[in-house]
Order: structure tokens, then C-alpha cells, then sequence
């Protein structure tokens, strides 16, 4: 049995909760899941083979929780590439979900502005990514189970999702931006040539999670959606960067985030697409 099968059937010791929609909360973002009517939450290291998140501002376990009706798993905490983990560790959270049941996966995360104009506390609604200066998770031999071995990504954001998402903050009074994320692996803050260089290329925020996620929830057919919380200038364009800042403004704006992500799943569920 493979690694994937193994982690689920040992989730499926633990619950028969069978979630609709996955969010997966960022770096100091965290503070969500503790405010959900938990209905059960799993561990990540209650799980075997799981790989458990060691990076600070995150959590690891999954919360299973219905939010305005629709039952919703929450990572709290997510594992990432510079923890040195391979690509394919990185999203097995994500796999475990898909055949958990999902099928929508709304990711969130804390990223660096480039895109002009923007402050630390604003939020961008994710358009596209640039993902390409990390390896991609699907290398290895192809999970036929779950998806094709050349997936196609010309449209990893869910064009019905970004649009109810965006009517959402519209309605909640939320400045929403949107534009493209690109991930590096860090777990340096990038230099300010590499913000030009990113800048040049179409990048309007850069973070260390989320394009691989959005990779391997494609491939395997879940429909994807994403807001980033612009928790600081990136490099060169404000500041010195430090986690403890991303934290910080991550915590400020949480409330908001919370508001956006919760009407939004309730704007999901009265359009029908849930
Ligand atoms: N760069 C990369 N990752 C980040 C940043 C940044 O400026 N801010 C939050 N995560």
C-alpha cells in the first residue's frame, strides 16, 4: 500500500467525517480554526507517516467543521518545501483531503506585495501562479488514481469561485486586489533583484506555499480558490523582512480574513456550487 493509502486509512480511524471543502490556513492565519464548532480534530502526528509541520505561526491538524452547513475540513498548519520535505510529502495533506472528499480546496497564506500600490494588511484574491522556481510535486511517477500525467493549468483558479469570492468581499466592504502569486521554496526572504526579476515577470505577490498546492489539487480534479493576506512589502520595496512581522500583521488583519473566508463559503453554498 502506498504511503497516501496508508496516511487515510489511518484518518478513517480517527473519523467518517466527509468534508465538501478544504481551506488550508497560512502563516498566522491559524487563528480560524481555534474559533470553528469543532466537530473533531486530528493531529497531524496521530497520523502514520504523516508529515508533521515544524515552521513557526503553524499548527498541525485538521479541524472538521461545518461552516454555514457545508462540512469543511481546516488544516491548521500546512508543511512546506524548506522544511525539507520532498514535493510530494508537501501535498499529501492535500491528496488526504481529495479522498477525504473534497471538492473544492481554498487555500490562504501570507505573502510579500510587489504588485504596486499595495500594504501590508490588504488581501489579494489569487488570478495565477508562477510556480516554476520550485520543483513540481506531480515529478515522480504519475498517481493514476488520482489524475493525468500532464495535467493541464491553464486555469488553476476556479473562475466561478474568484468571482463569488470577489461579489463576497465587494459586499463585506473588504479592498480585495487580486493578481499572481509566485512561490519560491525560501526559507530566505528573497533578495530585492529577485523582487525586479519577479516583478518583470507578472508576479504581483511572492510567498514560500500555495502554487504546488494548487498543482496537486488540479490534478487530481478539485476545484481551487485563494486569498493571500499581504503581510508585508516585498523585499526592496519597503522594510527589512522578518517572520515576526508576517506574523504580526497575519494576526491584525485575521479578523477579516476570517469574515471573508466564511461569507465567502456561504456565498459558495447559495450559488449552487457546493
Ligand atoms: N516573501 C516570501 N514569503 C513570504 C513573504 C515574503 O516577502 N511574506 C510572507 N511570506
Amino acid at each position: 500500500m502506498n504511503r497516501l493509502n496508508k496516511c487515510y486509512e489511518s484518518l478513517r480511524k480517527k473519523t467518517d467525517f466527509t468534508p465538501k471543502i478544504g481551506i488550508v490556513l497560512g502563516s498566522g492565519l491559524g487563528g480560524y480554526g481555534d474559533k470553528l464548532n469543532a466537530e473533531t480534530s486530528v493531529l497531524y502526528s496521530e497520523l502514520e507517516d504523516f508529515p508533521v509541520s515544524t515552521a513557526p505561526g503553524h499548527m498541525g491538524r485538521f479541524i472538521f467543521a461545518h461552516v454555514d452547513g457545508v462540512p469543511t475540513v481546516v488544516m491548521q498548519g500546512r508543511v512546506h518545501y524548506y522544511e525539507g520535505y520532498s514535493m510530494q510529502e508537501v501535498v499529501m495533506p492535500i491528496r488526504l483531503m481529495k479522498l477525504m472528499g473534497i471538492e473544492i480546496l481554498f487555500l490562504t497564506n501570507a505573502s510579500g506585495g510587489i504588485q504596486d500600490g499595495m500594504k501590508a494588511g490588504d488581501f489579494m484574491l489569487l488570478e495565477d501562479q508562477i510556480s516554476c522556481f520550485a520543483p513540481s510535486p506531480l515529478i515522480g511517477e504519475n498517481l493514476d488514481g488520482l489524475g493525468v500525467r500532464f495535467p493541464d493549468m491553464s486555469k488553476i483558479y476556479d473562475e466561478e469561485l474568484r468571482k463569488l469570492i470577489a461579489e463576497t468581499a465587494a459586499k463585506d466592504g473588504i479592498d480585495l486586489k487580486r493578481g499572481v502569486y509566485a512561490q519560491l521554496t525560501g526559507p530566505q526572504f528573497e533578495s530585492p533583484a529577485e523582487i525586479r526579476m519577479l516583478k518583470t515577470m507578472g508576479a504581483d505577490a511572492v510567498g514560500m506555499s500555495t502554487a504546488c498546492e494548487a498543482i496537486a489539487a488540479r490534478h487530481a480534479g478539485v476545484r481551487v480558490c485563494g486569498v493571500s493576506c499581504i503581510s508585508n512589502l516585498a523585499a526592496g520595496l519597503g522594510g527589512l523582512l522578518s517572520s515576526e512581522d508576517v506574523n504580526e500583521t497575519a494576526d491584525r488583519v485575521g479578523g477579516t480574513f476570517e469574515t471573508l473566508v466564511k461569507d465567502s463559503i456561504k456565498a459558495f453554498a447559495a450559488a449552487g456550487e457546493i
